[in-house]
């Protein structure tokens, strides 16, 4: 028989599993009943887990629309004060990022990562950005509004610091502008050379796993192999090492980027521990029913 002590030490250990944190995709909000309603159900499958949801504003539609409209490294920073001022998160947490809250998330490890996280998991991420702006629903005239507005200027200054989505746009056929006006993914990125931050890399080297979603029928994310750290390519006769897929558009995957390469992030180390997971979800952008369970159980808690 093992001794009391061991057996309460055992059941303490497996009681309290690690805590959770979900930062939200664009067009939801962190009190949005269907983020609710995904948190109750983390908490079936891990008893006693405590989760929280990152709001940049607590109010539901203000919630929504900072979503749309902020500047990404001033709602970062913001973030980084919320969570640690939660003393059930003091000792670390895993991390699942919806859609661009991923990026965010990885964002977040990269510049503070106090508390640190454990496990990161990205679901549809624009880890390399997009060269498309999300398509809008019939209805929905905030998205609209901003989407016209990153349109018509996507590389201005305004966008770059009120336009969310503006901040992680990244135009293969126009990469010297983006390197120019960008002050978001390229700087999680380590794009710029001069600015190249070495905490970055130490710290998103520092995670245990990192679990890449991408959705196998993803027509929102434009490219949605950037969810697995791909980029677009213009075709040319540049010679590029070029992946073309059967619709025609042409990637570079992950392990030919140089950021991949010469490891400007931590990415490359991440990978030769064999610490990086790609997952296949099959669906469209955000269609996580057949997949999150078992990522949940498996990565988190
Ligand atoms: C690099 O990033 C760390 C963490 O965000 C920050 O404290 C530091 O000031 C940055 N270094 C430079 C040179 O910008």
């Amino acid at each position: 028989m093992l001794p009391f002590g061991l057996l309460l030490l055992a059941s303490l250990v497996c009681a309290t599993p690690r805590p959770l944190v979900l930062w939200h995709g664009l067009g939801d909000s962190a009190n949005a009943p269907g983020m609710k309603q995904f948190a109750e159900e983390i908490k079936q499958v891990h008893q006693g887990i405590f989760v929280h949801s990152i709001y940049i504003e607590e109010d539901l539609d203000k919630d929504r629309r900072a979503g749309f409209y902020g500047n990404v490294n001033e709602q970062i920073e913001l973030v980084s004060e919320q969570l640690a001022a939660i003393p059930q998160l003091e000792s670390g947490f895993d991390a699942i990022g919806f859609s661009q809250g991923g990026q965010f998330l990885r964002a977040y490890v990269e510049r503070f990562n106090s508390p640190p996280v454990h496990n990161l998991i990205t679901f549809g991420s624009q880890h390399f950005g997009i060269s498309d702006i999300p398509t809008c629903g019939p209805r929905d005239f905030l998205c609209q509004i901003a989407r016209r507005a990153v349109k018509s200027g996507v590389y201005s200054s305004w966008a770059q610091s009120n336009l969310v989505t503006a901040q992680y746009f990244r135009d293969p056929a126009n990469l010297e502008e983006y390197y120019a006006s960008n002050t978001f993914l390229t700087s999680i990125n380590n794009e710029i050379a001069e600015t190249r931050n070495e905490t970055y890399a130490r710290n998103f080297a520092s995670l245990n796993k990192l679990v890449l979603v991408i959705f196998t029928k993803d027509k929102t994310v434009v490219p949605k192999e950037s969810s697995w750290f791909a980029s677009e390519v213009v075709v040319d006769d540049s010679g590029l090492s070029q992946q073309v897929l059967s619709d025609e558009r042409a990637i570079i995957p992950m392990r030919q980027q140089p950021l991949y390469v010469e490891d400007w992030i931590g990415l490359r180390q991440l990978d030769e521990r064999g610490d990086v997971i790609f997952v296949e979800c099959d669906g469209e952008h955000m269609e996580i029913g057949p997949c999150w369970e078992e990522l949940v159980r498996n990565y988190a808690g």
